[in-house]
């Protein structure tokens, strides 16, 4: 079966709003295309302002009803859900890797780590506790309760098209908020798939609505929620610049956010370090969706003494990589998702050559595959006048950069104005404790490549963001406190 074959049932292109499905208010569409083909695979509703308020309307109205149903009953609810993302793993699979462009094995995990953060906070509706304060003076009872913020706007990105819009609304309808999402416009029939689920296992009508738009509507489309009083929490993840903007724009209603915005992750590789699982914990760090993750190592700093030997083990697992579609099930890289994305890369590339780089594997565009392959790449010998070492690559693109002290390292991996994740490889128990403190991070790998669970807390420092997804204190995000004082009781 091809892959269009495969996730052909889940395909919806209208907007969900208020329990149905609903072509945009202007009548438009645009199309979504496949990223190893360049061909179409549907025309989706192209939304403006208009239909944001209509979303917006349907979750206020099912606001009440909603937060008002028990936490267990709002539970059952997203167990149901999780079960049937989980039955039909295969097509949303397929489906991802359409629209996306990973490889099917990473379309199909994806499906499973999305449900993932369903599982946990069904499990976390049921745990929402309070506190009982201690009375500081006589007669009076006071205690702290936590309450859904209310309506939520999820803004999510076409890197992982349904975990990261599923970490946003599992725990917004865990907490007994309603929603209103924008997926983006590269990667939508994830999203509509997702929310077709949502629908089937019971979510009420109004409680759960997505509107699709393209990218010359989407600032209007979004516009309309951040001046709207009724929205109380945006959660976002993407670009750092356009993170800045919602918090600009979100400031006249002042709403609680939650960013999850662009890393420039450090991996530092230490004297000390086992090499083999070095080599190993950066490939499945860096090569993970091609290269376009926001915790993806973007800077390699390799100590002195095992520089040559590291780029030697690293360039030949590199250069064994198969690149091709998501429809060979030999692939282990797809295709970037645009010409956007492969232009920046040969940028990067080019002026690291200029800057004195050296290819050690790679380093080109894979034009024969298509438009937008580009070759899983080593570069040696970087410095920090290059462009990646300033900027986000997000691509298959690993520069190497030596250092001598472990000062010098963690101050290279600190010199950024990004936060989100930084990993390092050494043996020495004191290097791990010392380091582990020193790297401004919001999440750190040690001696691991593989940082994402739905059990930890996921976000970032500095101008990666702020906000927690996942864990018990994702669900924070979404409520509010409320301190209830009650006095005359002696
Ligand atoms: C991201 O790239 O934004 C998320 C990656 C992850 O959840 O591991």
């Amino acid at each position: 079966m091809t892959l269009e074959q495969q996730a052909g049932p889940l395909i919806r292109t209208d907007n969900f709003i208020d329990g149905r499905w609903v072509p945009a208010q202007r009548n438009r569409q645009f199309a979504v295309t496949n990223p190893a083909t360049g061909e179409r695979i549907a025309l989706v509703a192209d939304s403006s302002a208009a239909d944001a308020r209509a979303a917006t309307d349907a979750a206020a109205r099912a606001l009440p009803h909603w937060r008002a149903r028990l936490p267990a009953e709002r539970a059952a609810v997203l167990r149901r859900w999780h079960a049937l993302i989980l039955a039909n793993q295969d097509a949303l699979g397929a489906l991802i890797s359409l629209e996306q462009g990973k490889p099917l094995a990473e379309g199909r995990g994806e499906v499973a780590y999305g449900a993932s953060y369903v599982a946990w906070f069904a499990d976390e509706a049921t745990r929402i506790y309070g506190d009982l304060i201690p009375a500081q003076q006589r007669g009076k009872k006071m205690s702290a309760v936590k309450e859904p913020v209310g309506v939520v706007a999820a803004i999510t990105p076409w890197n992982f098209p349904l975990a990261m819009i599923a970490r946003k609304i599992a725990p917004a309808l865990a907490a007994g908020c309603t929603v209103v999402g924008k997926p983006a416009e590269d990667t939508p029939l994830t999203a509509l798939a997702l929310v077709q689920l949502a629908h089937e296992a019971g979510v009420p009508p109004g409680v759960l609505n997505l509107i699709t738009s393209s990218r010359e509507m989407a600032v209007e489309t979004v516009a309309d929620w951040l001046a709207d009083s009724r929205v109380r929490k945006i959660t976002f993840t993407g670009s750092t610049p356009v993170g800045k903007y919602l918090a600009r724009e979100s400031a006249g209603t002042l709403k609680k956010l939650s960013l999850e915005l662009g890393g420039n992750a450090p991996f530092i590789v230490f004297d000390d370090a086992d090499l083999d699982a070095a080599v190993e914990g950066l490939l499945a760090a860096k090569f993970r969706n091609g290269g376009q993750t926001c915790v993806c190592p973007n800077r390699v700093y390799v100590q002195a003494g095992v520089y040559e030997r590291f780029a030697a083990l690293l360039s030949t697992r590199v250069a064994a990589l198969r690149v091709g579609p998501a429809s060979d099930d030999a692939s282990q890289i797809g295709p970037m998702i645009n010409l956007r994305a492969v232009d920046k890369i040969a940028r990067h590339v080019d002026d690291a050559l200029q800057h004195g780089a050296t290819v050690l594997t790679g380093g080109s565009r894979l034009s024969a595959l298509g438009a937008h392959y580009y070759a899983p790449t080593v570069l040696g010998d970087a410095n920090a006048t290059m462009a990646l070492c300033a900027e986000e690559t997000f691509g298959p693109v690993v520069p190497l950069f030596r250092f001598d002290s472990e000062q010098q390292a963690v101050e290279a991996a600190n010199d950024t104005p990004f936060g989100l994740a930084a990993y390092f490889y050494s043996q020495d128990l004191r290097r791990i404790e010392r380091v582990s403190r020193a790297l401004e991070a919001g999440i750190v790998g040690i001696n691991e490549g593989g940082l994402s669970s739905e059990a930890a807390p996921f976000g970032g420092v500095k101008e990666s963001g702020y906000g927690r997804e996942g864990s018990k204190y994702g669900l924070d995000d979404y409520l509010s406190i409320k301190y209830l004082c009650q006095g005359g009781l002696e």
